[in-house]
Protein backbone atom coordinates (compact mmCIF):
# COMPACT_ATOMS: atom_id res chain seq x y z
CA UNK A 1 0.00 0.00 0.00
CA UNK A 2 1.36 3.67 -0.83
CA UNK A 3 0.34 6.24 1.14
CA UNK A 4 -0.16 9.89 -0.57
CA UNK A 5 -0.02 12.92 1.87
CA UNK A 6 0.04 15.84 -1.06
CA UNK A 7 -3.39 16.48 -3.25
CA UNK A 8 -0.64 16.42 -6.27
CA UNK A 9 1.11 13.15 -5.81
CA UNK A 10 -2.75 11.76 -5.46
CA UNK A 11 -4.08 12.98 -8.38
CA UNK A 12 -1.31 12.07 -10.63
CA UNK A 13 -1.48 8.78 -9.15
CA UNK A 14 -4.79 8.07 -10.28
CA UNK A 15 -4.88 10.17 -13.37
CA UNK A 16 -2.12 7.14 -14.48
CA UNK A 17 -3.92 4.15 -13.19
CA UNK A 18 -6.88 5.80 -15.34
CA UNK A 19 -5.50 5.72 -18.14
CA UNK A 20 -3.60 2.27 -17.87
CA UNK A 21 -7.70 1.41 -17.70
CA UNK A 22 -7.85 0.51 -14.18
CA UNK A 23 -11.04 1.15 -12.27
CA UNK A 24 -10.63 2.77 -9.06
CA UNK A 25 -12.60 2.16 -6.02
CA UNK A 26 -12.76 4.77 -3.31
CA UNK A 27 -13.82 4.50 0.16
CA UNK A 28 -13.61 8.26 1.90
CA UNK A 29 -13.63 7.96 5.63
CA UNK A 30 -12.04 9.73 8.83
CA UNK A 31 -9.99 6.92 10.01
CA UNK A 32 -10.56 5.26 13.48
CA UNK A 33 -11.22 2.65 11.12
CA UNK A 34 -13.93 -0.80 12.59
CA UNK A 35 -15.94 -3.24 10.87
CA UNK A 36 -18.03 -1.03 8.88
CA UNK A 37 -15.12 0.79 6.99
CA UNK A 38 -13.67 -2.67 6.09
CA UNK A 39 -16.96 -3.92 4.48
CA UNK A 40 -17.04 -0.35 2.63
CA UNK A 41 -13.21 -1.57 1.65
CA UNK A 42 -14.03 -5.32 0.88
CA UNK A 43 -17.19 -4.51 -1.60
CA UNK A 44 -14.26 -1.91 -3.11
CA UNK A 45 -11.99 -4.70 -3.37
CA UNK A 46 -14.07 -7.14 -5.12
CA UNK A 47 -15.64 -4.83 -7.97
CA UNK A 48 -12.55 -2.62 -8.81
CA UNK A 49 -8.99 -2.98 -9.72
CA UNK A 50 -7.56 -0.50 -7.91
CA UNK A 51 -9.00 0.22 -4.12
CA UNK A 52 -8.05 3.72 -2.87
CA UNK A 53 -8.97 4.66 1.07
CA UNK A 54 -8.55 8.37 2.45
CA UNK A 55 -8.21 9.43 6.15
CA UNK A 56 -9.05 13.19 6.63
CA UNK A 57 -10.46 14.17 9.38
CA UNK A 58 -12.80 17.29 7.47
CA UNK A 59 -12.93 20.13 9.97
CA UNK A 60 -15.77 21.83 7.27
CA UNK A 61 -18.61 19.23 8.62
CA UNK A 62 -17.81 19.59 12.33
CA UNK A 63 -20.08 22.38 14.06
CA UNK A 64 -17.93 24.54 16.56
CA UNK A 65 -18.98 22.85 19.52
CA UNK A 66 -18.06 19.64 17.85
CA UNK A 67 -16.09 16.61 18.79
CA UNK A 68 -13.43 17.66 15.92
CA UNK A 69 -10.66 17.90 18.38
CA UNK A 70 -11.34 14.82 20.06
CA UNK A 71 -12.31 12.92 17.26
CA UNK A 72 -10.15 9.30 17.61
CA UNK A 73 -7.40 9.84 15.71
CA UNK A 74 -5.35 5.99 15.43
CA UNK A 75 -3.63 6.37 12.06
CA UNK A 76 -0.78 3.39 12.43
CA UNK A 77 -3.51 0.68 12.91
CA UNK A 78 -6.19 2.56 10.32
CA UNK A 79 -2.68 1.84 7.99
CA UNK A 80 -2.13 -1.61 9.01
CA UNK A 81 -6.12 -2.83 8.90
CA UNK A 82 -5.74 -1.28 5.38
CA UNK A 83 -2.84 -2.71 4.06
CA UNK A 84 -4.27 -6.38 5.88
CA UNK A 85 -7.07 -5.59 3.20
CA UNK A 86 -5.22 -5.21 0.38
CA UNK A 87 -5.43 -1.37 -0.06
CA UNK A 88 -3.48 -0.02 -2.82
CA UNK A 89 -3.73 3.87 -1.86
CA UNK A 90 -4.12 5.67 0.91
CA UNK A 91 -4.80 9.18 0.71
CA UNK A 92 -4.46 11.03 4.10
CA UNK A 93 -3.64 14.77 3.55
CA UNK A 94 -3.05 17.21 6.48
CA UNK A 95 -5.86 19.98 6.75
CA UNK A 96 -3.40 22.77 5.45
CA UNK A 97 -3.53 20.55 2.34
CA UNK A 98 -6.91 20.03 1.53
CA UNK A 99 -8.12 23.83 2.89
CA UNK A 100 -5.02 26.18 2.30
CA UNK A 101 -5.55 29.54 3.36
CA UNK A 102 -9.91 27.86 4.27
CA UNK A 103 -12.23 27.84 1.48
CA UNK A 104 -15.15 30.06 0.03
CA UNK A 105 -16.14 27.59 -2.35
CA UNK A 106 -18.78 25.09 -0.96
CA UNK A 107 -21.26 22.22 -2.37
CA UNK A 108 -24.58 22.60 -0.71
CA UNK A 109 -27.38 20.01 -1.42
CA UNK A 110 -30.57 22.46 -0.59
CA UNK A 111 -33.56 20.94 1.61
CA UNK A 112 -31.87 17.73 2.17
CA UNK A 113 -29.26 19.08 3.86
CA UNK A 114 -31.29 20.58 6.02
CA UNK A 115 -32.92 17.37 7.16
CA UNK A 116 -32.65 14.41 10.08
CA UNK A 117 -29.04 15.18 11.25
CA UNK A 118 -28.52 18.28 9.17
CA UNK A 119 -31.45 19.86 10.87
CA UNK A 120 -29.40 19.25 13.99
CA UNK A 121 -25.76 19.93 12.71
CA UNK A 122 -25.91 22.96 10.53
CA UNK A 123 -23.06 22.86 8.09
CA UNK A 124 -22.42 19.48 8.45
CA UNK A 125 -23.69 18.35 5.22
CA UNK A 126 -22.17 21.35 3.31
CA UNK A 127 -19.00 20.64 4.89
CA UNK A 128 -19.49 16.67 3.59
CA UNK A 129 -20.89 17.42 0.27
CA UNK A 130 -18.02 20.05 -0.30
CA UNK A 131 -14.96 17.24 1.15
CA UNK A 132 -16.58 14.30 -0.76
CA UNK A 133 -16.72 16.38 -4.14
CA UNK A 134 -13.20 17.53 -3.72
CA UNK A 135 -12.00 14.11 -2.90
CA UNK A 136 -13.81 13.03 -6.43
CA UNK A 137 -11.96 15.19 -7.82
CA UNK A 138 -9.08 14.43 -6.49
CA UNK A 139 -9.19 10.34 -6.81
CA UNK A 140 -11.61 10.21 -9.78
CA UNK A 141 -12.90 6.73 -9.06
CA UNK A 142 -15.31 4.89 -10.97
CA UNK A 143 -17.54 3.60 -7.92
CA UNK A 144 -16.90 5.27 -4.39
CA UNK A 145 -18.53 3.38 -1.27
CA UNK A 146 -20.66 4.67 1.50
CA UNK A 147 -22.60 3.16 4.50
CA UNK A 148 -26.22 3.14 5.08
CA UNK A 149 -25.41 3.56 8.85
CA UNK A 150 -25.39 7.21 7.47
CA UNK A 151 -28.39 7.45 5.46
CA UNK A 152 -29.05 10.95 5.08
CA UNK A 153 -25.25 11.26 4.29
CA UNK A 154 -26.08 8.59 1.89
CA UNK A 155 -28.92 10.52 0.46
CA UNK A 156 -27.71 14.03 0.46
CA UNK A 157 -24.16 12.42 -2.03
CA UNK A 158 -26.33 10.75 -4.52
CA UNK A 159 -28.30 13.76 -5.10
CA UNK A 160 -25.24 15.59 -5.09
CA UNK A 161 -23.66 13.58 -7.54
CA UNK A 162 -26.87 13.51 -9.81
CA UNK A 163 -27.51 17.09 -9.74
CA UNK A 164 -23.41 18.36 -10.89
CA UNK A 165 -23.19 14.88 -13.45
CA UNK A 166 -20.25 13.65 -11.50
CA UNK A 167 -18.86 10.72 -13.54
CA UNK A 168 -19.09 7.81 -10.58
CA UNK A 169 -21.02 5.09 -9.12
CA UNK A 170 -21.91 5.97 -5.27
CA UNK A 171 -22.57 2.40 -3.81
CA UNK A 172 -24.36 2.04 -0.28
CA UNK A 173 -23.21 -0.76 2.00
CA UNK A 174 -25.09 -2.09 4.87
CA UNK A 175 -25.13 -1.20 8.46
CA UNK A 176 -22.47 -3.62 10.34
CA UNK A 177 -23.44 -3.99 14.17
CA UNK A 178 -21.93 -5.15 17.07
CA UNK A 179 -22.91 -8.53 18.04
CA UNK A 180 -25.70 -6.85 20.43
CA UNK A 181 -27.06 -4.77 18.14
CA UNK A 182 -24.88 -1.27 18.31
CA UNK A 183 -24.30 0.00 14.65
CA UNK A 184 -20.43 0.22 14.87
CA UNK A 185 -19.52 3.71 14.89
CA UNK A 186 -15.74 5.70 15.57
CA UNK A 187 -17.90 7.47 18.08
CA UNK A 188 -18.73 4.23 20.06
CA UNK A 189 -15.36 4.65 22.00
CA UNK A 190 -16.71 7.73 23.67
CA UNK A 191 -18.89 5.44 25.44
CA UNK A 192 -18.84 4.53 29.38
CA UNK A 193 -19.35 1.07 30.42
CA UNK A 194 -22.74 1.98 31.51
CA UNK A 195 -23.70 4.26 28.23
CA UNK A 196 -22.45 1.02 25.94
CA UNK A 197 -25.17 -0.79 27.57
CA UNK A 198 -27.83 2.22 27.33
CA UNK A 199 -26.60 2.56 23.98
CA UNK A 200 -27.91 -0.50 22.29
CA UNK A 201 -31.66 1.75 23.04
CA UNK A 202 -31.37 2.95 19.46
CA UNK A 203 -31.35 -0.88 17.78
CA UNK A 204 -34.26 -2.17 20.25
CA UNK A 205 -36.15 0.72 18.71
CA UNK A 206 -35.77 -0.39 15.10
CA UNK A 207 -36.27 -3.77 16.33
CA UNK A 208 -39.77 -2.88 17.35
CA UNK A 209 -40.81 -0.79 14.56
CA UNK A 210 -39.72 -3.46 12.23
CA UNK A 211 -41.93 -5.90 14.66
CA UNK A 212 -45.06 -3.28 13.95
CA UNK A 213 -44.24 -2.81 10.57
CA UNK A 214 -44.10 -7.00 10.23
CA UNK A 215 -47.53 -6.95 11.92
CA UNK A 216 -49.07 -4.53 9.65
CA UNK A 217 -48.63 -1.09 11.25
CA UNK A 218 -48.14 1.63 8.65
CA UNK A 219 -49.01 4.38 9.88
CA UNK A 220 -45.39 6.66 10.67
CA UNK A 221 -46.96 8.41 14.10
CA UNK A 222 -48.04 5.33 15.25
CA UNK A 223 -44.48 3.68 14.90
CA UNK A 224 -42.68 7.34 15.80
CA UNK A 225 -44.42 6.77 19.12
CA UNK A 226 -43.67 2.93 19.89
CA UNK A 227 -39.91 3.84 18.77
CA UNK A 228 -39.99 6.66 21.28
CA UNK A 229 -42.09 3.87 24.33
CA UNK A 230 -38.82 1.97 23.70
CA UNK A 231 -36.61 4.99 24.69
CA UNK A 232 -38.47 5.88 27.83
CA UNK A 233 -36.97 2.56 29.01
CA UNK A 234 -33.37 4.13 29.11
CA UNK A 235 -34.29 7.96 30.64
CA UNK A 236 -30.47 8.81 30.73
CA UNK A 237 -30.83 8.82 26.90
CA UNK A 238 -31.83 11.81 25.00
CA UNK A 239 -33.90 11.67 21.51
CA UNK A 240 -32.66 14.49 18.95
CA UNK A 241 -35.07 12.49 16.13
CA UNK A 242 -37.47 9.81 15.67
CA UNK A 243 -38.71 10.23 11.99
CA UNK A 244 -40.03 8.09 9.18
CA UNK A 245 -39.01 9.87 5.93
CA UNK A 246 -38.52 9.55 2.04
CA UNK A 247 -35.30 7.59 1.39
CA UNK A 248 -34.15 9.73 -1.41
CA UNK A 249 -35.66 13.01 -0.23
CA UNK A 250 -35.48 12.41 3.20
CA UNK A 251 -39.05 14.63 3.45
CA UNK A 252 -41.06 13.15 6.14
CA UNK A 253 -43.71 10.57 4.88
CA UNK A 254 -46.74 10.11 7.20
CA UNK A 255 -47.51 6.11 5.86
CA UNK A 256 -44.59 3.93 5.04
CA UNK A 257 -46.07 1.05 2.96
CA UNK A 258 -44.72 2.52 -0.17
CA UNK A 259 -40.54 2.24 1.60
CA UNK A 260 -39.48 4.59 3.85
CA UNK A 261 -36.18 5.35 5.90
CA UNK A 262 -36.61 5.00 9.51
CA UNK A 263 -34.10 6.99 11.57
CA UNK A 264 -33.44 7.45 14.77
CA UNK A 265 -30.42 9.99 16.36
CA UNK A 266 -30.20 10.30 20.26
CA UNK A 267 -27.40 11.33 23.34
CA UNK A 268 -26.05 9.29 25.38
CA UNK A 269 -24.07 11.00 27.59
CA UNK A 270 -22.21 13.18 25.57
CA UNK A 271 -22.00 11.29 22.57
CA UNK A 272 -24.39 11.60 19.66
CA UNK A 273 -25.41 8.29 17.82
CA UNK A 274 -27.55 7.26 14.74
CA UNK A 275 -29.16 4.43 13.15
CA UNK A 276 -31.94 3.79 10.99
CA UNK A 277 -33.62 0.86 8.85
CA UNK A 278 -35.22 1.14 5.70
CA UNK A 279 -38.85 -0.31 5.43
CA UNK A 280 -39.43 -2.25 2.65
CA UNK A 281 -36.02 -2.47 1.72
CA UNK A 282 -36.78 1.25 0.54
CA UNK A 283 -35.11 -0.05 -2.47
CA UNK A 284 -31.62 -0.45 -1.51
CA UNK A 285 -28.96 -1.78 1.45
CA UNK A 286 -30.29 -5.26 2.55
CA UNK A 287 -28.07 -7.83 3.83
CA UNK A 288 -27.23 -9.96 6.62
CA UNK A 289 -25.51 -7.03 8.85
CA UNK A 290 -29.45 -4.99 8.70
CA UNK A 291 -32.14 -5.26 11.09
CA UNK A 292 -33.56 -8.65 8.61
P1 LIG B 1 -16.70 8.08 8.67
O1 LIG B 1 -17.59 8.37 9.80
O2 LIG B 1 -15.26 7.69 8.95
O3 LIG B 1 -17.36 6.95 7.81
C1 LIG B 1 -16.77 6.54 6.59
C2 LIG B 1 -17.77 5.64 5.89
O4 LIG B 1 -18.00 4.47 6.68
C3 LIG B 1 -19.14 6.32 5.70
O5 LIG B 1 -19.63 6.06 4.40
C4 LIG B 1 -19.99 5.65 6.77
O6 LIG B 1 -21.37 5.60 6.44
C5 LIG B 1 -19.39 4.25 6.79
N1 LIG B 1 -19.71 3.56 8.05
C6 LIG B 1 -19.50 4.01 9.31
N2 LIG B 1 -19.99 3.12 10.21
C7 LIG B 1 -20.53 2.10 9.51
C8 LIG B 1 -21.21 0.89 9.87
N3 LIG B 1 -21.42 0.56 11.15
N4 LIG B 1 -21.62 0.08 8.88
C9 LIG B 1 -21.42 0.43 7.57
N5 LIG B 1 -20.80 1.55 7.17
C10 LIG B 1 -20.35 2.38 8.13
O7 LIG B 1 -18.78 9.42 7.01
C11 LIG B 1 -17.69 9.96 7.10
O8 LIG B 1 -16.60 9.37 7.70
C12 LIG B 1 -17.40 11.35 6.53
O9 LIG B 1 -18.58 12.11 6.60
C13 LIG B 1 -16.86 11.31 5.08
C14 LIG B 1 -17.86 10.69 4.11
C15 LIG B 1 -15.52 10.57 5.02
C16 LIG B 1 -16.59 12.78 4.62
O10 LIG B 1 -15.70 13.41 5.46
Amino acid sequence: MRTLRTIEEMRATCARLRADGRRIGFVPTMGALHAGHMSLVRSARAQSDVVAVSIFVNPMQFGPHEDFSKYPRTFERDSQMLDAEKVDLLFAPATDEMYPGGAKTFVEVAELSERLDGRSRPGHFRGVATVVSKLFHIVGPQRAYFGQKDAAQAAVLKRMVHDLDLDVEVVICPIVREPDGLAMSSRNVYLTPAERKQATVLYRALNRVQFLVDKGERKAAELVDAAREVFAEEPAVRIDYIEAVHPETLAPVSDVGAGALFAVAAYVGNTRLIDNTLLFGGGKATGPAMIR
